[in-house]
């Protein structure tokens, strides 16, 4: 057996084909760049685009929205489940165990065809923001607010989530943070979906994978620490001061970096503009002037860019909406992308089994147990 090369991270290394998503010459989905996409479409179009392999028609659409939208409801052991989970629980953790339960629920669970995989998959895309939004009212003592028939994934998330409608304006910039997080290749989260579902088993349980895949700070997670950096920092006097010492104790300022990005990330430009136009509204204008201030730090010191998350946490804090919620928003949103691999994978099958280098102890015979000293 000839010996296998080994990059640590899997950096640069090509795991599998995929049509969904590049990140070669710009992001794009099917084809279509992220730019494109965010000025013209709705995260709706986009989410039938990732999923359904092309842009709808507005017949499509309009299908694809009923469909979705009558999907917006828990099984009742579950809603009671999610009134019942200790107190501590996270909003991210509560998602990743709602996935997991809805898979008990779902009549399709166990049928990996194509067309029950795109059932599961619209099932899953409408009630994840239910669960959200539920486990938030309920962790608040807040009674719940029945999802809405007629508004769009973004508008129905915050009208569940508040109690009362989202303006155009603020619905217009979570569908394009939500277009951004939609998809990205082979990341860790959609990777982990996609090795689980490469064993044959199932879409509910590559989906709970990837959520918590997703948790960790170096990748989802990652936008819920950013209003905390900048909340540390005190705000634009000290940011210079605060980033440069923070970098002197080797810290890693979360929102910042990126394994395939190293010149950049296009979405985080796109989605600057949207979170530096929320932030007048909501008194955040300091922490936009801070933001500017640690992004030349960064790319004086450390050659180093934002990623999505850095103007995705500043946004939803302008929104007003909770930091615990950030990285379950990037899952309502990721469903899409997440789905689309394990179809794709399942579609396509080959179990995913790389090889490890060996580093440990030489061959060598067990002694008996009183020899062991
Ligand atoms: N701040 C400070 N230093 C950093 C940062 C950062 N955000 N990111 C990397 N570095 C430094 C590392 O400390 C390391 O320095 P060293 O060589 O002196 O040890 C060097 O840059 C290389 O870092 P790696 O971790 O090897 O680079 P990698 O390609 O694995 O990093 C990652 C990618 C994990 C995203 C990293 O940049 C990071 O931790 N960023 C912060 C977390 C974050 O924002 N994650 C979101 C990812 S995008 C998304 O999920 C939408």
């Amino acid at each position: 057996m000839s010996t296998p090369t080994y990059s640590p991270g899997l950096e640069g290394v090509v795991a599998g084909e995929t049509a969904i998503c590049t990140v070669e010459g710009g992001l794009s989905y099917r084809g279509y760049g992220v730019g494109d996409l965010s000025e013209h479409c709705s995260f709706d179009e986009v989410a039938y685009l990732l999923l359904h392999g092309e842009l709808p028609t507005a017949a499509q659409l309009q299908q694809f929205h009923t469909r979705v939208a009558a999907a917006r409801r828990l099984p009742p052991p579950l809603k009671h489940l999610l009134g019942e989970l200790p107190k501590w629980t996270t909003p991210l953790d509560a998602l990743r165990t709602a996935v997991s339960t809805l898979g008990h629920f779902d009549q399709d669970a166990a049928d990996n065809s194509h067309d029950a995989n795109l059932r599961k998959a619209e099932r899953l895309l409408a009630q994840i923001p239910v669960v959200i939004a539920d486990h938030y009212r309920a962790s608040k003592g807040l009674p719940e607010v029945p999802a809405r028939q007629d508004l769009s994934h973004a508008a129905n998330f915050l009208y569940m989530l508040r109690g009362t409608e989202a303006t155009a304006t603020e619905v217009k910039a979570m569908d394009v943070s939500l277009i951004l997080y939609a998809e990205h290749e082979f990341n860790a989260s959609t990777f982990a979906a996609r090795v689980i579902v490469s064993t044959l088993s199932d879409l509910h349980s590559g989906i709970t994978g990837a959520i918590g895949a997703l948790k960790g700070p170096l990748h989802g997670g990652a936008n819920e620490k950013v209003m905390d950096i900048l909340f540390a920092t005190g705000g634009p006097e000290n940011a210079e001061a605060w980033t440069r010492a923070a970098l002197a104790r080797k810290e890693r300022i979360m929102g910042f970096g990126h394994r395939v990005y190293k010149a950049g990330d296009v979405r985080a430009g796109i989605l600057k503009t949207y979170a530096r136009a929320a932030a007048p509204a909501a008194g955040a204008e300091k922490w936009e002037e801070t933001a500017d201030i640690m992004e030349r730090v960064m790319a004086a010191e450390k050659n180093m860019y934002p990623n999505l998350d850095w103007p995705a946490g500043r946004l939803y804090h302008a929104m007003k909406l909770e930091i615990p919620l950030y990285t379950p928003i990037f899952a309502m949103s990721r469903i899409t992308g997440w789905a689309a691999h394990v179809i794709e994978q399942l579609d396509n099958n080959r179990l995913i089994r790389p090889r490890a280098l060996y580093k440990g102890p030489a061959a060598r015979a067990v002694k008996a147990i009183s020899d062991r000293g």
